[in-house]
C-alpha cells in the first residue's frame, strides 16, 4: 500500500502539493467518507484522500478555475472512489452546495491561493516573472481582471489596497505612479506594472530582498479575486454549520467532520486562526493540530511555494449530551 509521504505521482500536474503529509494525517480519511476539497488545483491532496476512501467514498471538488477543476475531477477519478462531483465556483457557496444535494463532509480541505500552473501560465497576469496581459483572474470567465481595476480604481483607493493586502510600505508612492502613467497610456501587462513599481522603489530596490513587485502583484491578486472576501465567508459558513452539528440540526458537517486550511500569508492565517479559535472557546470544534504546522527545511528547500505556508486543523465536536 502506498504511504502518504508521497503525492501519487502525475508528472503532468505541474503543480507539487504542498505539507501533503502533514495534510492527509490531520484529515485521516477512512473508506466511505465524503472528502470536500475546496481548491481542488490539480488533483494532488484529492487523489490521495480519494484512494483512501474509496470504494464508496465520495469526492467533492471545488475550484474557480474550470481547467483545473476538469484536470481534478479526472485525476480524482482515477482514484477508485465514486465519480467525484465537480463544482465550479468559489468555496464561498459551500455550504448552500451540499445542502442542495443532502450530503455531509466528513473530511475538508482548502489549499489557499492558486496553483504553479496558473502562475506559470504568462497569459494568466499573476507572475512579474512573465511578460503577459494583466489578468489576474482565478477565474477567467468572470469577474473585472486587474489591467481593468487599475484603470479605473481611484489614488487611494489603490494605495489602501497595496497597503491592506500587500503590506507594502510604498503603496502610496505606487499609487501615484500608477495615476501618473494610467493618465498617459493605459497599463496592460504584467512588465508595465512590475516596472512602475520598480521606477516607485527608486534606489531602494536594490537594497530589498525580494522582487520590489513582489507585494503589489499579491495584493492586485487578493483584490481582483476578492479571496479575504471568499475566505470571511467560507470561514463563516464552517462556523454556521459547526453550530448547527453541535445543536443536532441538519448540517453540511458531519459530527467529527476534520477541517485542515492551508494559507500562505499573514492576512490568510490570522483569519484562519482567529476562526478556528472561535470555535474551540465556544465548544464547537477541538484543535486537532496545536498552532499553525509549516513546512520541513527539507521541503521548502525542494518546494519554495512551501515556504510560506500554514496548515491549522480542527475538528467538529458532535451534538452536546445534555
Ligand atoms: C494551491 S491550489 C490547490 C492545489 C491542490 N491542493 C493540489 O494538490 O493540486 C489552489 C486552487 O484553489 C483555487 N481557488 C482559489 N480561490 C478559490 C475559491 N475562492 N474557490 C474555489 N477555488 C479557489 C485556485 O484556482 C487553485 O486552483
Amino acid at each position: 500500500m502506498n504511504e502518504p509521504n508521497q503525492p501519487i505521482s502525475d508528472g503532468s500536474a505541474g503543480h507539487v502539493p504542498v505539507l501533503f503529509r502533514e495534510v492527509i494525517e490531520a484529515l485521516r480519511p477512512s473508506r466511505g467518507q465524503v472528502y470536500v476539497d475546496l481548491t481542488a488545483g490539480r488533483g494532488g491532496h484529492a487523489a490521495e484522500v480519494a484512494r483512501t476512501i474509496a470504494p464508496t467514498g465520495l469526492p467533492v471538488l471545488f475550484d474557480l478555475d474550470a481547467g483545473n477543476l476538469a484536470y481534478a475531477c479526472e485525476r480524482v477519478a482515477r482514484a477508485g472512489a465514486r465519480t467525484p462531483i465537480g463544482v465550479h465556483g468559489s468555496f464561498a457557496s459551500v455550504g448552500r452546495e451540499l445542502d442542495s444535494r443532502g450530503l455531509q463532509a466528513d473530511a475538508v480541505l482548502a489549499d489557499l491561493g492558486f496553483a504553479s500552473t496558473q502562475v506559470d501560465d504568462p497569459s494568466r497576469g499573476l507572475s512579474f516573472m512573465r511578460e503577459g496581459p494583466l489578468d489576474m483572474r482565478l477565474d477567467p470567465s468572470s469577474g473585472m481582471t486587474a489591467a481593468e481595476l487599475l484603470a479605473s480604481a481611484s489614488e487611494r483607493d489603490l494605495a489602501d489596497l497595496v497597503t491592506r493586502y500587500g503590506e507594502e510600505p510604498l503603496a502610496r508612492r505606487i499609487a501615484a505612479k500608477i495615476v501618473a502613467s494610467r493618465a498617459v497610456a493605459p497599463i496592460k501587462t504584467t512588465a508595465q506594472l512590475a516596472d512602475l513599481v520598480r521606477e516607485a522603489y527608486g534606489s531602494r530596490a536594490h537594497a530589498s530582498r525580494m522582487h520590489p513587485a513582489t507585494k503589489t502583484f499579491q495584493a492586485l491578486r487578493i483584490a481582483v479575486n476578492d479571496e479575504m472576501g471568499a475566505l470571511d465567508a467560507l470561514l463563516d459558513s464552517i462556523q454556521r454549520a459547526a453550530q448547527r452539528t453541535h445543536d443536532g440540526r441538519p448540517s453540511w458537517l458531519a459530527p467529527g467532520a476534520r477541517i485542515a486550511i492551508i494559507g500562505f500569508h499573514s492576512l490568510e492565517d490570522r483569519l484562519v486562526k482567529q476562526a478556528f479559535a472561535t470555535m474551540r472557546k465556544s465548544g464547537l470544534a477541538s484543535e486537532i493540530l496545536s498552532g499553525a504546522v509549516v513546512a520541513t527545511e527539507a521541503e521548502s528547500a525542494a518546494n519554495p511555494r512551501a515556504r510560506s505556508a500554514k496548515l491549522r486543523a480542527v475538528m467538529v465536536d458532535g451534538p452536546s449530551k445534555v
